[in-house]
């Protein structure tokens, strides 16, 4: 049960709205753009009702402002909403600067609220059931992950011909201006958080390497950046974005006595596969046969139909921050976990050719493997 207020009714609005069917006990009180004519046409097609102001929005009964804005407008509409009293649910960046995140964050803290960053793909049965294997033990220790968010040559694809269910154009130059790292880092950075805790140190290199002069005049971020992630359980990972390389998301946990994987991170229900490591007389196999992981009960959440790329329920981070926030605890997206992710996802992404090592100034305390689900509304 909750009331929330959305703020930014463009593109991925709408995969909200389809992900709020699964969701009947929350209910949206308020729908604000600044887009006026974006504003009608979603609250027309969704049958939500708009308000005029910002103010409207943030002065309604809503317990939780979904901030689904433009990236470089997170920080000023975030800011507004904490101060108007109401909890936090943003897109992801935090907000495309740093010191402004942490204004954010401490801003929440001193006001008793609580602000969390999408994206939420960890809540989903697929990020449950990998951490659950490796914490089973299933591959051994865990050692090394690889993990990849490679989206094809994104500048070359039909992109005025992707619109979202109620009609609005995808945000390429949006998009390119952010940038993938920014974007995507987040699908795989929150489930590694989620398993092995805060990063002590990032070695990132980015860099711009398709010509989008077609797309866009302004400057444009990194299309490509890689990431080795030096957690400070031990771990070590490699995490690669970019928007040129064939699609390729796949995940595999390397451990000292076999591999975990999953090959979509954007299916919340995508199978975990491990295949374990023998030795056989004066050979070494990795098993030819990858055994599927049975997700348990407890990962168990609504799903919502595959459309287009995803298949997410993007509504799964505000439901368990709504119910947080009901029985007075912290969100798993939310406070020192929200900061963490943007430090991270912005050292990767600005690293550039001679950054070299980056040693991060926050951290959190690993939430445990969490025992949400959305059963209450079936499947
Ligand atoms: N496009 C995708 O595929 C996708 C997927 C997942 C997450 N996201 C994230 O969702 C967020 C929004 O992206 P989008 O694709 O929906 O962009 P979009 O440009 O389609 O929509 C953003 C909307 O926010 C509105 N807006 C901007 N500033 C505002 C303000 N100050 N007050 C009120 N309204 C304001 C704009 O008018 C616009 O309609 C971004 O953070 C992005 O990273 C995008």
């Amino acid at each position: 049960m909750g009331t929330v207020a959305i703020i930014g009714t463009g593109f991925v609005a709408d995969l909200y709205a389809a992900s709020l069917r699964t969701f009947p006990d929350i209910t949206v009180v308020a729908c604000y753009d600044k887009d006026a004519e974006r504003l009608q046409r979603f609250c027309t097609y969704w049958h939500l009702p708009a308000v005029d102001s910002l103010d409207a929005a943030l002065g309604s009964a809503a317990t939780l402002v979904l901030n689904l804005t433009n990236p470089h407008a997170h920080f000023e509409v975030s800011r507004l909403a904490l101060e108007a009293g109401k909890h936090v649910y943003s897109e992801k960046p935090l907000s495309t600067d740093f010191a402004d995140a942490v204004t954010l964050h401490h801003l929440a803290k001193e006001r008793g609220l609580q602000i969390a960053s999408a994206p939420c793909s960890l809540l989903s049965e697929a990020a449950q059931t990998l951490r659950m294997a490796v914490e089973q033990g299933r591959i051994g220790v865990p050692k090394l992950i690889y993990a990849e968010l490679d989206d094809d040559y994104i500048s070359q694809a039909p992109l005025t011909k992707w619109k979202s269910e109620s009609g609005t154009p995808w945000p390429v130059e949006d998009e390119l201006v952010v940038g993938c790292t920014l974007e995507h880092a987040g699908y795989y950075l929150t489930w590694l958080m989620a398993m092995f805790g805060p990063v002590r140190t990032t070695v990132s290199a980015s860099a711009g390497l398709a010509d989008v002069s077609a797309l866009t005049s302004a400057p444009t971020a990194p299309d490509y950046s890689s990431a080795t992630l030096f957690f400070e359980s031990g771990v070590v990972a490699r995490l690669t974005c970019s928007i040129l390389a064939p699609h390729d998301h796949h995940i595999r946990v390397i451990g000292d006595r076999g591999v975990a994987s999953v090959t979509e991170a954007w299916n919340n229900r995508a199978p975990v596969r491990i295949r374990t490591r023998h030795v056989i007389r004066r050979r070494m196999i990795n098993s030819p046969v990858a055994r599927k992981v049975p997700p348990a009960a407890f990962t168990r959440h609504p799903s919502v139909k595959r459309r287009g790329a995803a298949a997410m329920n993007f509504m799964l981070g505000p439901a368990e921050m709504l119910d947080a926030i009901a029985a007075g605890r912290e969100a798993v997206q939310a406070g020192d976990f929200a900061l963490h992710l943007t430090e991270v996802s912005l050292a990767i992404q600005s690293a550039g050719e001679n950054t070299g090592a980056q040693h991060m100034t926050t951290s959190f305390v690993q939430p445990p493997l969490t025992r949400w689900s959305g059963q209450r509304t079936g499947q």
